[in-house]
C-alpha cells in the first residue's frame, strides 16, 4: 500500500524574522520500497537554532526543510533494520521516510543518515533529540574539551535555559566550578537557579550583560559558553580572566539579522593581554565520542545530578510554530514536537 506522507518545504529563503509564508505543509505519496530500504515513521521531530541559520545556506527552495526524528521502522527491506527499530534519522521535517541506513549525508557538519537510538529505560524517545543528542553532546563536548573548566573556576553560559545551555551550567556545577547563567524570562532564571543549582540567574532582557557580570563574578570570568555571539559575547569578553577560555558553540542573536545586513565585528583586543583561547567548533567533531557523552550523562540523569527539561508541541503540522517559537524564546529546555 501506498503510504500518504506529509512534509514540511522551504518554500521561500529566510530572510530576516521567518514568516509563515516561508515554510508549507505538502503531501506526497511514496513509492514502494525496493531492497536495501526501510520505511521510517516518525514519532517526534526536533526544531533546533541551526535550522534557522543553514536552511538558507544548504536548501533550495521546494526542498524538504533539514532536521533530525526519531522513529520507527515501520517497513524493511533490510535485514540489519526489522520493523519495529527505533532509529534517529537526519531525514527533514517528515512524517514518513523511505531511506536506505547505509546512505552517506553530507548535511550540517556531515551528520549520518541513521544513528542508533541510545536505550534509556524509563525516559521519553525524545530525549535522542536533547540530552542524550546533539545537543547533549554539543554541551558534553563543547564544555568539557574546549572550555577544560576546573573546580573553583567561573563559568558564563548564555541561552542558560535552552537545550544546550540548561546541560553546560549543570555539567560545569559537577566539576565543581561557579555557574552564571543568563537567560530571557525570569521563570527561565528561578528554574536554572532553584532546580538546577546554577549560582547566578540573570535576565538579559531586564539587565545589562557586562554590568551584571561585574557584579556576579567580581573577580572575573574564566570559561565562557556561547550560545548567543553578537554584543553578548563583546560584554563577556572584556570580564574575561588571564587565560579565559570560549568555546563559541552558537550566535542565535545574528541568526534572524537580514542576509545584507552588516555584522558588526568581535572586538579582538582583550584576547592578546588576557591570553584568552576562542575556538568555535560544530558538535560532529565529536561524532565517533558521543556514546561516552551519552553514557556518563544517562548515569547523571540517574543518581539526580542532571535534570533535562523538553518543551513539547503537539502534532506535526504545528512543527512551523514550534520553530518559530523556540527561535523567539518559548522554550525551556529542549523544543520538540511529538508527532
Ligand atoms: N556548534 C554546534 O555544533 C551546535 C550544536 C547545537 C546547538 N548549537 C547552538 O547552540 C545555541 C543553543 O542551541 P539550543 O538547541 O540549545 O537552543 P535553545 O537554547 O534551546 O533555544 C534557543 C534559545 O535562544 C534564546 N535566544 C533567542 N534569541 C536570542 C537573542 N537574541 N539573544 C539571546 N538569546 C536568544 C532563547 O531563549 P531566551 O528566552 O533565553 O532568550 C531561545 O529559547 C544556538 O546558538 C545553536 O545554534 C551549536
Amino acid at each position: 500500500m501506498p503510504v500518504k506522507a506529509k512534509k514540511w518545504i522551504l518554500a521561500h529563503q529566510f530572510d530576516g524574522v521567518p514568516k509563515d509564508s516561508d515554510l508549507e505543509l505538502v503531501e506526497e505519496e511514496l513509492p514502494e520500497l525496493q531492497d536495501g530500504q526501510i520505511l521510517l515513521e516518525a514519532e517526534a521531530l526536533s526544531v533546533d537554532p541551526y535550522m534557522r541559520a543553514f536552511a538558507s545556506r544548504s536548501l533550495k527552495e521546494g526542498e524538504c526543510m533539514m532536521g533530525t526524528q526519531v522513529g520507527k521502522v515501520v517497513e524493511s527491506k533490510d535485514p540489519q533494520y526489522p520493523v519495529g527499530t527505533t532509529i534517529v534519522a537526519n531525514v527533514g521535517w517528515r512524517t514518513h521516510a523511505i531511506l536506505r541506513a547505509d546512505q552517506e549525508r553530507q548535511g550540517v557538519g556531515g551528520m549520518p543518515t541513521v544513528m542508533p537510538a541510545t536505550p534509556a529505560p524509563g525516559l521519553p524517545v525524545s530525549v535522542n533529540l536533547g540530552v542524550l543528542g546533539m545537543p547533549g553532546a554539543t554541551a558534553y563536548f563543547g564544555l568539557l574539551e574546549l572550555c577544560q573548566p576546573k573546580a573553583g573556576e567561573v563559568v558564563v553560559v548564555s541561552a542558560a535555559a535552552g537545550a544546550v545551555g540548561s546541560l553546560v551550567g549543570q555539567i560545569a556545577k559537577i566539576k565543581g566550578c561557579t555557574v552564571i547563567g543568563y537567560a530571557g524570562t525570569d521563570e527561565k532564571c528561578k528554574w536554572i537557579k532553584e532546580e538546577l543549582g546554577f549560582d547566578h540567574a540573570i535576565n538579559y532582557k531586564t539587565r545589562d550583560v557586562a554590568e551584571s557580570l561585574k557584579e556576579a563574578a567580581p573577580n572575573g570570568v574564566d570559561c565562557y559558553f556561547d550560545n548567543v555571539g553578537g554584543d553578548f559575547l563583546r560584554a563577556v569578553m572584556q570580564q574575561m580572566n588571564k587565560y579565559g577560555r570560549i568555546a563559541l558553540c552558537g550566535s542565535i542573536s545574528e541568526y534572524n539579522d537580514s542576509i545584507d545586513s552588516p555584522r558588526s565585528g568581535v572586538p579582538t583586543f582583550p584576547m592578546i593581554p588576557n591570553e584568552l583561547r576562542m575556538e568555535g567548533f560544530l558538535v560532529s567533531r565529536w561524532l565517533s565520542r558521543w556514546p561516552e557523552a551519552f553514557k556518563e550523562m544517562a548515569t547523571w540523569i540517574k543518581e539526580g545530578k542532571l535534570k533535562y527539561r523538553e518543551t513539547t508541541t503537539k502534532g506535526f503540522e504545528n512543527m512551523r510554530e514550534a520553530f518559530y517559537g523556540m527561535l523567539r524564546g518559548d522554550n525551556t529546555g529542549k523544543a520538540v514536537v511529538n508527532v
